[in-house]
């Protein structure tokens, strides 16, 4: 599923990001891949997948 429209950024690529590249909460993920940085829309979600997949591992 598509999160972040803007850069078409999917829950798949935020969950990736996590677990391969050591993202750790938004910021990271905005400077890894953009997320967030246009309408902002997509932050809560991205926030959500981020905390999630963290407390998965
Ligand atoms: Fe992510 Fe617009 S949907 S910045």
């Amino acid at each position: 599923m598509y999160v972040c429209l803007c850069h078409g950024i999917t829950d798949k690529a935020i969950k990736q990001a996590v677990r391969e590249d050591g993202v750790g909460n938004m910021r990271q993920l905005r400077e890894a891949l953009g997320v967030g940085d246009q309408c902002g829309k997509c932050v809560r979600m991205a926030q959500s997948i981020v905390d999630n997949t963290i407390i998965d591992e």
